[in-house]
């Protein structure tokens, strides 16, 4: 192996490679993919559509990209889906969301069990109407053995409110005698998080351009690679994905070291 493969694979955070059969360089893909899908609006309204139609387009893109992650051997992936802001959109449009996603539940139930992923949720979902909680239920215990791919779908999500809500346990462990200040560590404060069992992104992709995090996996992102592409989610397709791919295997991570 020659010194940059090297230093390549040390910079690397690995999972299993399905990535060469596709062109990628044959060393390791990103464990861990976290996507903020941004410019459903953008994308109807440059069509002149109600913005409800860039939706149903972007979950459209939403198969795509699980599919592509789950052939390239991606360990896991997180979506960005509905912020705990995105609360605040009008009512015709949040409405519009849950049903599209209760209705992505249905679609896709049987394609998640059948390529072998998990469904998984991290957020507020007890905010959530009780038709999407349950369909949510319904596909998390059908696709619970699913061992090639976790997605995890970031729904009423907000990192403030998790960080919050991980405050306010170990308060109340301190306040029982269980815990002291000093005891509390960084691993700690991850153990008490909705993603306490999955390991931080490597690569954060942000769609339509803003340069922002909104709310997004505040505590994981903190070595993460990130990449804003100027495409509109719906228009986000397989090859970019293997780009940008491309474009993180060729980046050193360093992680505060030399
Ligand atoms: C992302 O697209 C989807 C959600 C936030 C639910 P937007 O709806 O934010 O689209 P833009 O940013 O207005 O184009
Ligand atoms: C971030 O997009 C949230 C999701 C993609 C679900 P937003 O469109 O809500 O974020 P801002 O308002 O541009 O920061
Ligand atoms: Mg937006």
């Amino acid at each position: 192996m020659n010194a940059i493969k090297k230093k390549r694979k040390k910079s690397l955070n690995s999972s299993r490679n399905s990535a060469d059969s596709i062109g990628l360089d044959a060393i390791p893909v990103p464990a861990h993919v976290a996507i903020i899908m941004d410019g459903n609006g953008r994308w109807a309204k440059k069509r002149l559509l109600n913005r409800i139609k860039g939706h149903e387009k972007g979950s459209q893109a939403v198969r795509t990209v699980v599919q592509s992650c789950r052939e390239l051997g991606i360990r896991y992936l997180t979506l960005y889906a509905f912020s705990t802001e995105n609360w605040k959109r009008p009512k015709s449009e949040v409405e519009a969301l849950m049903s599209l996603l209760t209705r992505f539940l249905q679609s896709e139930k049987s394609e998640l069990m059948e390529k072998d992923i998990r469904l998984r949720v991290i957020g507020q979902i007890d905010r959530l109407p009780a038709n999407v909680q349950d369909s949510l239920n319904d596909t998390i215990a059908a696709t619970r053995n699913g061992s090639s791919m976790d997605l995890i779908l970031a729904l009423s999500y907000g990192a403030r409110a998790e960080i919050v809500q991980m405050v306010q346990k170990l308060g109340a462990m301190i306040q029982r005698g269980q815990l002291t200040p000093e005891a509390i560590t960084a691993d700690l404060v991850t153990d008490h998080l909705y993603t306490r069992d999955i390991p931080d992104p490597d690569l954060l992709i942000r769609t339509s351009g803003e340069m922002r995090i909104s709310n997004f996996l505040l505590w994981q992102i903190a070595y993460a690679e990130i990449f804003v592409t100027p495409t509109l989610w719906p228009d986000f397709s397989k090859q970019e994905l293997l780009q940008i791919l491309s474009d993180y295997q060729h980046r050193e991570r360093r992680f505060g070291a030399v």
